[in-house]
Parts: structure tokens; C-alpha cells; sequence
């Protein structure tokens, strides 16, 4: 619902403007000139300015100006009569969004008004939905065999329609940020915001001013008057990701918000509720971090009443095949490439690999994979060497084996190379090798020095 505006002297139109809004559960606020107006624009944030271009004091179009610059996201409209057209058009490029005409049927106000705000909503709703996981896809998927993946999205599918506090905790690039997109995607409000934010990326000088909003002056640098990431989300989600790396000042501040359920912008004087469900989500043990006393443990227990963990890919490594097979064709897409699956070596050598940056780390290596490749099927020689080379990492294979089996290899290449008299196309065909696989042999093993022994 929106908070709306009318400025008018006429007593009579503001009535009937004020019954048509509120009788669908906006909020309408009046003023009769630019100067009460003015002094309402500097104390409260709306939605929705309508205003006569005549006011008795000053123009309607000045008031556009004014709003426009201390609430850019306000939605006004100008209402005017004839011969003021041109003032009307006028206050379009002060940034009105509409004009309407003397006289005008209200609902046809009214619909114009619905439609601001609708498309308002849309916009908050976009520019803050993280929607680089979507993919295209209606539906977010979370990929894995794995008891404990399955357990995870057993908890997703029970938490997303309640209003609990969800804490999502996992090393990084274990799908922390997917699981709270899941949890979104799946609840009742997920025709409103998901709102994130990065809270080490805040200045710590800003982080009451990003979460509850500003007025217009209320410190240095506050040109606008702004709304906060928890009045953005409404009673969407909002999902604080990395919370520990917020200042214990803050912690404190925040636990006071949670717990009151409402807080007031900077500088404000109105009460705002907080609707939104909190996802905190941590790749810290926040645990520990109470026990040293660098998180407060009254927040952490706010906070930690619905516990999801994410555990790391190298303990569920019967996920990663799975994954992979889901990712490809995801990745080439937004690469503008064609994939046709990963070769059995390939798989294997991830499958042995350790994954120390998890699931995002396993994406992006299929992506190289992928890009190397130039599309099609990603073989092992896409793949980074010490994956390559991935049983090593485990420390199944000791240094020696692997000098041998480099030894071999090279002699197997070069073997090759001779036979067909050092033309490489065709060394490479006959150890059904692909041509880059091939380079990438020639190249670790500095083959062409061998050329003339
Ligand atoms: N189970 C899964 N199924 C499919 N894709 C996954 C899964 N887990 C993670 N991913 C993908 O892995 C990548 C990393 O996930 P995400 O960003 O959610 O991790 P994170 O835990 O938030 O990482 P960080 O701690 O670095 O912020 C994303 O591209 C995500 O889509
Ligand atoms: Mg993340």
C-alpha cells in the first residue's frame, strides 16, 4: 500500500481524492499549499505526489522540483485545468510522471495512481532481486544427492512459508546466497522483495542509513531523503549476508531493531514497522565468534531460530557429478556456447579434487572448462592442471608416481611425434587426443625442444 500526497486548496477535491485512496488502504496525507507541502515532503517519505499546478502560495510545478530532487523515487502526479497545459508539460521534465485534466473522473485517477505504484513495486522489486542465479528459470534449484543436501532442502521447503529467522551458515561458495533465493522463491511473499545486503561492503558511518533510511539533512551528504533495505523489502526478505563482519556497535543497534519490530529513519520522526523476514547467512562460525566475544550473543540467538549449515562439497562429493551436469548447460548459456557434457576422465578428476572454494569454485572451473573447449565436451585437458592431476591432491599419489607418469606420458607424446614425423595434427589424432589437449602436452613437457634428438 502507498503513502500518497494531495496538494490542493480545495477542500472538496482533496475529500473526494482522500476517500478514493484510503477506501483501497493507502495512506493519503493533504496539504493546502507549497509551503505546508514542503514542510510534509522534509518530515515523511511518500509514494505518490498529487498536485494541482495552481496553488495559492506558489506553482504546483514547483513543488514537482522540489520533491523530485528530496524523494527522487516519488511518483507525482500534476493535475491541471484549462490553459495550463503547458505547465503541466513543463513539470514533465521536472520529473512528473503524469498530467491529469480539469475535470477528470476520479477513478481515472485513481487507476493512473494504482499503476505509479504498482510500478513502483516492480521497479524496488528488480533493482534489488538477486537475480543472477534465476538463470532464466522459474524455479531455483538446489542440486544434490547428497543426505545432506537433501536434508537442506527438506528444511528450505519446512522454513519458507513461516516468519522465522533463518541462519544460513557454510564455507564460502557452498550456496549460501541460492539457499535464501530458495527459501524466497518458495514462501508466500515471494510477490514481494527479496532485499540483500553485503554487510561488509557498508561503511560502517552508513550502515544505519542503508538499513532505516534517512531524511533529507539529517546528516552531511544526506541530499535525499531515502528509505532503508528493511522498509525496501517490505514484508518480503531481506537477507543480511556476511553478518558477522558487522562492528559490535552495530550488532547492538540491530538486536534493538529486532527486538522493538520497528525502528525510525534517520533523522525521521514516523515509526516504521519491520515486516520483513531476516536470513542471516555467515561463512564464520558465528558460534565461536560469540564465544570471543566479537558477536553478541543475544543476537546471535535472535538471529539462529531456524539453523540451516551447508556443509562442504569435498564431505558430499557424490553432489559433485550432479552438479556439474546441472551447471554445464546453465554456464553455456550465459557464455553464448553449446555444451555436450564432461568426458568420463573429467569427471573423475573433479571428482578427486578437494574443492576448497566449493560449489562456486567447481562453476567457474567448468566455465574455463567450457571456454577452453570453445563449447561441446569439456575433456580433462580443460581442466586446470591440479584437478588435472586431482588424485595428487588427496595425496594418493605420491611425487614419485606422478614424475613417472609424467615421464611416460611424455615419452608416449613424443613417440607420437615421431612417427608421423613431427606433424602434430596428426600425432594428436592417432593418441585420440584433441588438438588443444594436445598443445596444452606439448607445451607442459617443452616437446619441441625435443625435436631435433
Ligand atoms: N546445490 C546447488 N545446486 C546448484 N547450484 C549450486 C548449489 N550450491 C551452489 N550452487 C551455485 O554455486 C555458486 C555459489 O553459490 P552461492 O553464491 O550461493 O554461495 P555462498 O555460500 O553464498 O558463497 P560466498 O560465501 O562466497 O558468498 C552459485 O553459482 C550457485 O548457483
Ligand atoms: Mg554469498
Amino acid at each position: 500500500m502507498g503513502k500518497i500526497l494531495v496538494v490542493d486548496d480545495e477542500p472538496k477535491s482533496v475529500k473526494l481524492i482522500r476517500m478514493r485512496f484510503e477506501e483501497s488502504g493507502h495512506t493519503v496525507v493533504a496539504a493546502a499549499d507549497f509551503v505546508e507541502a514542503s514542510k510534509k515532503l522534509e518530515v515523511e517519505l511518500f509514494d505518490v505526489l498529487i498536485t494541482d499546478v495552481r496553488l495559492p502560495d506558489r506553482s504546483g510545478i514547483e513543488l514537482v522540483k522540489l520533491a523530485k530532487t528530496q524523494q527522487p523515487a516519488v511518483s507525482a502526479v500534476v493535475i491541471t485545468a484549462y490553459g495550463t497545459i503547458r505547465d503541466a508539460v513543463k513539470a514533465m521534465t521536472y520529473g512528473a510522471a503524469e498530467y491529469i485534466q480539469k475535470p477528470f473522473e476520479l477513478e481515472a485517477l485513481g487507476m493512473l495512481v494504482e499503476r505509479l505504484l504498482e510500478s513502483a513495486r516492480i521497479r524496488a522489486e528488480h533493482s534489488y532481486l538477486i537475480d543472477q542465479f534465476l538463470e532464466g528459470a522459474s524455479e531455483v534449484l538446489l542440486v544434490g544427492r547428497s543426505a545432506a543436501m537433501q536434508k537442506v532442502r527438506e528444511l528450505v521447503d519446512k522454513v519458507a512459508p513461516t516468519h522465522s529467522n533463518i541462519l544460513i551458515q557454510g564455507e564460502s561458495g557452498t550456496g549460501k546466497e541460492l539457499v535464501a533465493l530458495a527459501i524466497h522463491s518458495r514462501s508466500v511473499s515471494n510477490t514481494q522483495p527479496l532485499i540483500k545486503v553485503n554487510c561488509p561492503g557498508i561503511p560502517s558511518s552508513l550502515f544505519e542509513s542503508e538499513l532505516f533510511g534517512h531524511m533529507k539533512g539529517s546528516f552531511t551528504g544526506a541530499y535525499e531523503s531515502r528509505k532503508g533495505k528493511f522498509e525496501l523489502a517490505g514484508k518480503g526478505d531481506i537477507l543480511l549476508d556476511e553478518i558477522s563482519e558487522i562492528p559490535l556497535e552495530l550488532q547492538s543497534k540491530l538486536l534493538r531493531v529486532l527486538e522493538d519490530r520497528h525502528f525510525t529513519r534517520i533523522g525521521g520522526s514516523t515509526d516504521v514497522p519491520v515486516e520483513a523476514r531476516i536470513i542471516a547467512a555467515t561463512n564464520k562460525d558465528l558460534k565461536k565468534l560469540v564465544e570471543t566475544g566479537r558477536f553478541r550473543d543475544d543476537l546471535y540467538y535472535r538471529l539462529n531460530v531456524f539453523p540451516i549449515h551447508l556443509s562442504p562439497l569435498r564431505i558430499r562429493k557424490e553432489d559433485i557429478a550432479e552438479i556439474a551436469f546441472h551447471l554445464l548447460p546453465r554456464i553455456a548459456r550465459s557464455c553464448g556456447l553449446v555444451a555436450d557434457g564432461i568426458t568420463e576422465a573429467a569427471v573423475s578428476a573433479i571428482l578427486h579434487y578437494d574443492w576448497p572454494g566449493n560449489v562456486r569454485e567447481l562453476r567457474n572451473v567448468l566455465e574455463r572448462g567450457l571456454v577452453l573447449a570453445g563449447g561441446g565436451v569439456v575433456d580433462l585437458d580443460h581442466l586446470p592442471v591440479e584437478i588435472q592431476e586431482g588424485c595428487n591432491s588427496e595425496g594418493m599419489e605420491s611425487g614419485k608416481f606422478v614424475e613417472k607418469v609424467d615421464g611416460y606420458k611424455k615419452e608416449l607424446l613424443l613417440e607420437a611425434l615421431r612417427e608421423v614425423n613431427w606433424r602434430k595434427k596428426d600425432a594428436a589424432r592417432n593418441l585420440g587426443l584433441t588438438q588443444r589437449a594436445f598443445s596444452h602436452y606439448v607445451q607442459k613437457y617443452d616437446l619441441d625442444n625435443y625435436r631435433n634428438t
